[in-house]
């Protein structure tokens, strides 16, 4: 049986990772798989979940089954977190699932039962995982135009006149911050013009949030996805703990189906847990019970705001490091989009013989596409990396 199998294309970042462990270089630097490090290169596991974990280890009792939507509590506490007071919860259908991504796949699965003919308009670029599902279940892709190769910000116009282009059935999946892989977000004015597309074609929005609390902080990186929800009658979102809880093997996530007409929210949750049993029968709890303790715990919680910050305040300083080391080196302001990107990520707009050139001469390790994770740098690297990027004539 097995040898009818045929290889399947690499994912580009998980390969990239492979290919930074085997490098022997004591001076390479990993730019890939987003993952944040501090200053002396180690992905700590933050106080707040070890505050929780130490508390789970003395008062959990049982480990038997929870729900196929996993824990309510889990859900009303990411409810609140990403959505605020944006929509009435009882408009709200909600199950945990393993990490963002699972909630991606299973927000697939769940628009495909729904529109068998659904098209989904992605933007270029995109996270590679997003295309790669969607083509592995056999649903039509549209690219919609989204960064500019000359500021390194948002093509807006051209964003705008492709998402104009849906109708309604076909879903336009949105970065709700932090734009990965290109770091470049839109501003409220420019997201209230796509809620106007939104409404004018009818499309149903599908929001992707990874990174609340990297960008401009945890209430600021969920506004665009608040308006959204706030403005069409139907909007899917999937929610990531894996980067602002620092739980990334512990794969917690959420999908979210909302719409204005409650009637549907039986329907909806059944068949998020349908879904779920379908595919992997209950959601991971660990991850989830940490998080719904630190966001029901003021102590807890506190402490895990206060850390989250400072990540971020950390990145945002590496980035002005970075552009400011550039600007010296270069004499040209031509790499200042870098303090403007927001985020895990900027894409430094360059071609992939140099990216390729940055690994060989400098170790240097980005995506392909010149993806570049900001948080896998530090103080002493952003020079190194800034003199590279001078030295190859980028
Ligand atoms: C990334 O884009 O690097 C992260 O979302 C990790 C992943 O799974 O690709």
């Amino acid at each position: 049986m097995f040898e009818t199998l045929q290889a399947q294309p690499a994912d580009k970042i998980l390969a990239l990772m492979a290919q930074y462990r085997e490098d022997p270089r004591e001076t390479k630097i990993d730019l890939g798989v987003g993952v944040y490090k501090d200053a002396t290169g180690l992905t700590p596991v933050m106080k707040a979940i070890k505050s929780a974990e130490h508390k789970l280890w003395e008062d959990q009792d049982s480990k038997a089954y929870v729900g196929l939507a996993g824990d309510p509590a889990f859900g009303d506490a990411m409810i609140k977190l990403v959505l605020g007071d944006a929509v009435p919860r009882e408009n709200i259908a909600a199950a945990a699932t393993p990490g963002g991504t699972g909630a991606i796949r299973q927000a697939f699965e769940l628009i495909r039962m729904a529109r068998p003919d659904v098209r989904v308009f992605l933007s270029n670029p995109t996270w590679p995982n997003h295309p790669s599902i969607l083509k592995y279940l056999g649903i039509e892709m549209v690219d919609y135009r989204y960064f500019d190769d000359e500021t390194r910000g948002v093509d807006f116009d051209g964003m705008i006149a492709d998402l104009k282009t849906a109708r309604k059935g076909d879903m336009i999946l949105l970065h709700g911050c932090c734009h990965n892989p290109t770091g470049a977000n839109l501003n409220m004015t420019q997201w209230g013009e796509v809620i106007k597309v939104l409404l004018e074609t009818g499309a149903t929005p599908m929001v992707d949030i990874a990174y609340q609390g990297f960008g401009d902080g945890l209430e600021v990186d969920a506004e665009a996805t608040r308006a959204v929800v706030a403005a069409v009658p139907e909007c899917i979102v999937a929610a990531s703990c894996s980067k602002n809880f620092g739980i990334y093997r512990e794969r917690t996530g959420i999908l979210m189906a909302i719409s204005t007409d409650t009637s549907s929210k039986g329907l909806n949750q059944q068949t998020l847990g349908f879904l779920n049993r379908q595919n992997f029968s209950f959601p991971p709890d660990h991850g989830a019970r940490l998080v719904t303790m630190i966001l029901n715990d003021d102590a807890m919680r506190a402490e895990w705001v206060a850390e989250l910050e400072a990540t971020r305040v950390s990145m945002l300083g590496l980035r002005k490091q970075l552009a400011g080391e550039l600007q010296r080196l270069s004499g040209s302001d031509r790499f200042g989009f870098l303090a403007e990107h927001r985020g895990m990520f900027s894409r430094l707009g360059t071609t992939p013989e140099m990216v390729e050139k940055l690994r060989v001469d400098a170790g240097i390790y980005m995506i392909g596409d010149s993806r570049m994770n900001i948080a896998g740098l530090n103080a002493t690297t952003v020079p190194i990396l800034a003199k590279a990027i001078v030295d190859a004539g980028i």
